[in-house]
């Protein structure tokens, strides 16, 4: 995996305009035979056009034609930058240095994904080409101000997208804080490597580079505890169906998998977490990490909408690999830390790998 780049970027071109009026524009990064769309609404990836075995491509994410869809109940987070923090914080509530923060509830009693109208997949960040030592790039950065959504302190946040020639996708993460406040960022995209909108995800085979996860109660908050997946049906250590035993889930409040993992990682980062191959197209993606995190979600709350092309994106119909901290880890006090400090970088990598087989 090369970081090295003579991939070439193009845009912005508009996208419409939010409800707000603002406007919305999209980039694009061509390196060898990927082409990746990003939209600067939520610092989000559109498409990504990649290769079968037979050279075909296809768009393997979900999403929408327009910025109406993308504003719509039907976007389920797609391919969005989540935060600042993504996943569930119990009770929408944490303790910080003394005082409490009470967020919003929009996955009540639970606050999910970074909460209500100005999440950081719901603004619209700022976005500018670059060419950096490592490549070409388009970086979003946004400015969450004091108070947004709840959270203490002004967020400087940059998301940056390199695209290399070897198929994989960069993304990095940077955030400084002028007062002590939780982050926890991830990419939300929800793949489909047949092709978005052309069925389930069932027969796709996934390895998890994880033998542990973090069990949940019945509103998919952790217990606390740490358990082995050996034995389970969440072991993925060598290479599964999903639909070989998702029905075990279904009846279950997460409906199928939707995990948080603890990955198995090296010393070399960003290290892989996850290896998904779909066997008629031989489409491969390779995950790495730099997180010790890795929520695995496979679309049991997708109902059907209609995405791009006005293909239906069903039940089961995209799968994430969300490369993150912890779930509630703000009031978990076994779990590695996402306080983030004043003279404090955040920093961290995820890198989605495309190839054929
Ligand atoms: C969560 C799911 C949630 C989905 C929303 C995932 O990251 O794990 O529980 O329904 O996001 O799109």
């Amino acid at each position: 995996m090369s970081h090295a780049s003579a991939a070439e970027v193009s845009g912005p071109t508009p996208f419409g305009n939010t409800y707000d009026g603002l406007p919305v524009e999209r980039y694009t990064l061509t390196g060898g035979k990927i082409t990746v769309r990003l939209m600067n609404r939520g610092a989000t990836i559109t498409e990504v056009l990649a290769p079968d075995r037979a050279q075909n491509l296809a768009d393997v994410v979900l999403g929408f034609d327009n910025i109406a869809g993308y504003e719509s109940e039907a976007n389920q987070y797609f391919g969005c930058t989540t935060g600042r923090v993504c996943n569930r914080i119990a009770n929408a509530r944490f303790t910080l240095d003394g005082r409490q923060y009470q967020l919003a509830d929009n996955s009540a009693p639970n606050h999910l994904h970074g909460g209500g109208k100005r999440s950081l997949d719901k603004v619209v960040w700022q976005g500018e080409k670059l060419v950096t030592p490592r490549g070409t790039a388009v970086r979003f950065t946004y400015l969450s101000p004091e108070g947004e959504e709840g959270y203490p302190g002004n967020l400087k946040l940059a998301t940056t997208y390199i695209l290399g020639d070897d198929g994989a996708l960069w993304i990095e993460w940077e955030a400084t804080t002028d007062k002590p406040t939780p982050v926890n960022l991830t990419n939300h995209s929800y793949f489909n490597l047949a092709g978005a909108g052309s069925g389930t995800v069932l027969d796709h085979e996934v390895t998890l580079y994880a033998d542990r996860y973090t069990p949940v109660d019945a509103n998919l908050i952790p217990t606390g505890k740490i358990e082995a997946v050996t034995g389970t049906v969440l072991d993925f250590t060598t290479a599964k169906r999903i639909g070989e035993r998702i029905e075990q889930l279904t009846n279950t409040p997460t409906k199928g998998y939707d995990h948080n993992f603890v990955v198995m990682q090296g010393k070399q980062l960003p290290a892989a977490v996850a290896k998904v191959r779909e066997p008629k197209s031989g489409r491969v993606l390779t995950v790495f990490s730099t997180q010790p995190g890795l929520q695995f979600y496979t679309g049991n709350f997708l109902t059907g909408q209609a995405g791009k092309g006005g293909k239906p994106y069903v039940y089961r119909g995209g799968f994430c690999l969300e490369t993150q901290h912890f779930p509630d880890s703000v009031n978990q006090p076994t779990f590695p830390t996402i306080i983030l400090k004043p003279g404090e970088t955040y920093r961290q990598t995820c890198v989605y790998m495309f190839s054929a087989e």
